[in-house]
């Protein structure tokens, strides 16, 4: 595992998106495994403004996302398709059949979930995947639980990551209860992890997550086995590790 250290989110956006540009550099066509939230945002203005000044080209790219909500269908305001177009698909050359995303709409999960593997697999696995890390230490949406789910699967949310992702909503109601979510296993066959973590309420998550054991009940400790994972992290998200890790 390799850390670096930054000072804030802003920096922590600006690091990423230099090793994200340096991967689509080295391979143009290379397969970019992507988050939302909060987190990436800032990744995703940086990646923007690269390409703004042509410094990163998306025309070979491809890009497949981690997770997406049962309900919202792509059109949706808060639904991760419409939150990645938001961000950075409408804003660069990107070829939008390059760019993969469960299907929220799609009610049957057993075919959805083969579906979005079979996907990965045409694409030859992911070269480098985007993390964020949620409070609970989930992954993608791998909540906490007794197992490590393999490929994508169908998620309950947690009541804490309901809790946490309601700030995107008018009310905590309107959240959905269930998502599509890439397995541990889809993630740690990515050929390179990077996950950005900024903030005191990532603090206990990092330190459980990287000083504890590994163990299914917090799901991004498993990154601690990957032979190529990066943390980018903050002196808040590190604050109960200090010097540690
Ligand atoms: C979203 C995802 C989630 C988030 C996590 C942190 O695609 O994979 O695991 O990375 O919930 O979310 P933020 O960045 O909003 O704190």
């Amino acid at each position: 595992m390799k850390l670096i250290r930054v000072a804030d989110a802003a920096q922590a956006g600006k690091v990423a998106a230099e090793i994200i540009a340096q991967k689509i550099k080295s391979c143009p066509d290379c397969v970019l495994g992507l988050a939302t939230g909060s987190t990436p945002i800032e990744t995703y203005n940086n990646l923007v403004q690269m390409y703004r000044q042509e410094s990163v080209d998306f025309f070979r790219v491809r890009a497949v996302n981690l997770d997406e909500y049962i309900g919202l269908g792509a059109e949706h305001d808060q639904s991760y398709a419409w939150f990645m177009r938001q961000y950075l698909f409408d804003h660069v050359n990107i070829d939008p059949a390059n760019t993969y995303i469960p299907n929220g709409l799609e009610t049957d999960s057993d075919k959805e979930c083969r579906r979005y593997d079979a996907v990965i697999e045409s694409l030859g696995g992911i070269d480098l995947q985007l993390l964020g890390i949620g409070p609970n230490g989930h992954i993608g949406f791998n909540e906490p639980a007794d197992t490590f789910a393999k490929g994508t699967h169908r998620v309950d949310l947690t009541e804490a990551t309901i809790a946490a992702n309601s700030r995107f909503f008018e009310s905590i109601d309107q959240v959905p209860k269930q998502a599509y979510s890439m397995g541990i296993q889809n993630i740690m066959h990515a050929r390179q992890l990077l996950m950005v973590a900024t903030g005191e309420n990532k603090a206990r998550a990092v330190r459980d997550a990287f000083r504890g054991a590994i163990t299914p009940w917090v799901p991004a400790s498993v990154l601690q086995l990957h032979p190529d994972f990066t943390l980018i992290a903050d002196e808040a998200a590190l604050s109960l590790v200090l010097d540690k890790l």
